[in-house]
């Protein structure tokens, strides 16, 4: 059983959480009972902060009266840190990968679930590129935030994040620069969006939406780490039926749900990756 959890001076106990969540179902019908309790209690002290509200219950209060609030709300619990070229072992391998694993000449479909600000879909279409892949290739792109996703589509982001994301993008393709996709005016970034012409994005909450099929790589990076033990096995199944054969299922470094892979399921292609294979 989870205890009351203090951050920034601010306590929130479990009843508490409890009847905002319930509150937040009753009204707008959104379930958190997946949400690992301690990140979500982590998550709404934060949103306390933003929003300037002192406590839960004026939270509560102000989710009841004002029906739109949800949406900044929500935006903000589901907030995610993301990164351009975030670890880089990982683009190293999918761009061995996409010439080994996936030669041939059938449509390539990817689905990014939970892709934030789309710093990963971005980082996927250079991979695509500079990989020479021949294939045509369709994304999907999806998240809980309609807001996340359109900083995505737009690809504007704060030049202050591209210096991080030039250092990643340098140890993926040395002596080369992330410059080159993007422009900069008003301390803005803005990326090349032909580098996801080929990306669908729409809303979509793992927990309770239907999952799309078909797919040869399905990357869910530093979403689950939001859920609990339960959610994480169902949702470990669900992808694994929207994976085609030998279709690949990409987690995040920190997502640490090893040992709640099936093995007779998934088989491990690379651990330092974390890239999983459907049997
Ligand atoms: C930390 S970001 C990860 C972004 C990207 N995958 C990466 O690793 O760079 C987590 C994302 O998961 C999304 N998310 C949280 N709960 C979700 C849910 N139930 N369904 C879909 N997306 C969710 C959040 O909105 C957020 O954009």
């Amino acid at each position: 059983m989870e205890t009351g959890q203090t951050v920034d001076g601010i306590t929130i106990s479990d009843e508490e959480l409890k009847s905002l969540t319930d509150a937040i179902q009753q009204r707008h019908g959104i379930d958190f009972s997946c949400y690992e309790p301690k990140s979500l209690k982590r998550r709404v002290i934060r949103a306390l902060h933003i929003f300037r509200l002192g406590a839960v219950h004026e939270l509560w209060i102000k989710i009841l009266k004002d029906h739109s609030f949800i949406y900044p709300f929500m935006d903000e619990i589901s907030v995610g840190l993301t990164s351009m070229f975030r670890d880089p072992v990982l683009w190293k391998k999918i761009r061995f990968l996409l010439s080994d694993h996936f030669a041939g000449n059938k449509e390539l479909s990817v689905w990014h679930a939970g892709c934030s600000t789309g710093e990963e879909v971005y980082t996927m279409g250079i991979v695509l590129k500079e990989s020479g892949f021949t294939r045509p290739a369709k994304a999907l792109a999806t998240d809980i935030s309609n807001q996340a996703m359109t900083t995505a589509k737009k690809g504007e982001f704060n030049e202050m994040k591209m210096e991080e994301y030039d250092k990643n993008y340098l140890h993926f393709n040395p002596g080369s620069t992330l410059k080159k996709y993007y422009s900069v005016r008003d301390g803005f970034s803005f990326m090349d969006t032909s580098l996801i012409q080929h990306v669908t994005f729409k809303h979509h909450n793992l927990i309770t939406d239907p999952f799309p099929k078909n797919h040869d790589i399905i990357f869910c990076r530093n979403v689950m780490i939001y859920f609990d033990n339960r959610a994480k096995l169902a949702l470990f199944d669900k992808f694994y039926d929207s994976l085609n054969p030998g279709g690949l299922f990409i987690i995040g470094f920190y997502d640490a749900v090893l040992p709640l892979v099936d093995p007779t399921k998934f088989r491990v292609l690379d651990l330092d990756a974390k890239i999983f294979q459907k049997q």
